[in-house]
């Protein structure tokens, strides 16, 4: 399929290296007709990867703190002049949690660093929205997107405070979703992605044992980076304008299944 984002303008957070899930949506959406900026965290960029997506998509990159209102201004205004007219779409891919990076028990979490994974992972979800509002900056019938998950329903160990931020971030998607609906016919979701092979995701420990066991417990296996990339797409193009204010779940079945004949064998071995 061609051309689902012609003429649409974006803007696309959080694209690190070329397994984030960031890189891939940029790339399929730029296959897909749409022009966007790039944005990421200041000290993401000094590892240079993104100039290289920025030339392979023909696309500007400007920097924002996502935790800053003045960055996220900057980049709503600047995004607009480049791209010539206001945004049809954003991505929301960013996470991170200190206490998970530096390995704190949840019995023992450090709370500024827990203050500090929910304004980068959750708040920050919630500001991008604000600045996209009070700059005007979003088109009638835009989509913003955001990812998330199943952290945020069930337990995981070793998601640590992560958790309580996936369940904010979902949180904000429906009560923005409904304030921007109202305003402006934006809609606002969060996608549930199975456990992806990034950054982010192997920086928890365990990630490969729960990535093998979601794998088996989904009938149609993990959803890939490539798969995710082609779900924010369509959730970006006109197909899909009256979906707003959900979690979807994106993950080969993942969080309907009881147990599948596959972990059966294996457990029974
Ligand atoms: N990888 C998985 O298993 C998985 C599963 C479900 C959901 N997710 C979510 O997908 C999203 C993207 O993660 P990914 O897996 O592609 O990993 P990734 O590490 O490639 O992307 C995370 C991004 O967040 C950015 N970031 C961190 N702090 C920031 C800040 N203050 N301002 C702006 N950007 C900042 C990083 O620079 C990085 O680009 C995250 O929300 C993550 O929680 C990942």
């Amino acid at each position: 399929m061609n051309d689902l984002l012609k003429g649409k303008r974006g803007i696309i957070f959080g694209a690190l290296d070329e397994n984030s899930i960031a890189w891939k949506t940029a790339l399929e959406a730029k296959k897909q007709g749409a022009m966007f900026t790039l944005t990421n965290a200041p000290i993401a960029m000094r590892m240079g990867a993104i100039q290289k997506l920025a030339e392979t998509c023909n696309a500007e990159v400007i920097p924002a703190d996502a935790t800053s209102i003045e960055d996220l201004t900057n980049l709503f205004e600047k995004s607009k002049e480049i791209l010539g007219g206001n945004i049809d779409f954003v991505l929301h891919s960013i996470g991170m949690s200190p206490n998970v990076r530096k390995g704190k028990e949840y019995g023992d979490l450090n709370y500024e660093w827990f203050m500090k994974s929910i304004d980068i992972s959750a708040l920050s979800f919630h500001k991008v929205c604000q600045v996209a509002e009070k700059t005007d900056s979003m088109n009638e019938w835009g989509s913003i997107v955001a990812l998330s998950y199943i952290a945020a329903q069930r337990t995981f160990p070793d998601y640590s405070d992560m958790a309580q931020a996936k369940a904010t971030l979902e949180s904000i998607a429906r009560s923005y979703g409904a304030r921007f609906g109202q305003l402006k016919k934006v809609r606002v979701n969060t996608i549930s992605q199975s456990p992806t092979k990034t950054t982010a995701g192997t920086g928890i420990t365990g990630f490969d044992v729960f990535y093998d066991y979601a794998d088996m417990l989904s009938p149609l296996g993990n959803a890939s980076g490539e798969d995710c990339a082609n779900y924010i797409v369509s959730l970006f193009s006109d197909f899909t304008r009256m979906v707003t204010m959900q979690n979807l779940m994106h993950d080969g079945g993942f969080s309907t299944s009881g147990i599948t004949q596959q972990l059966i064998d294996r457990l029974s071995k």
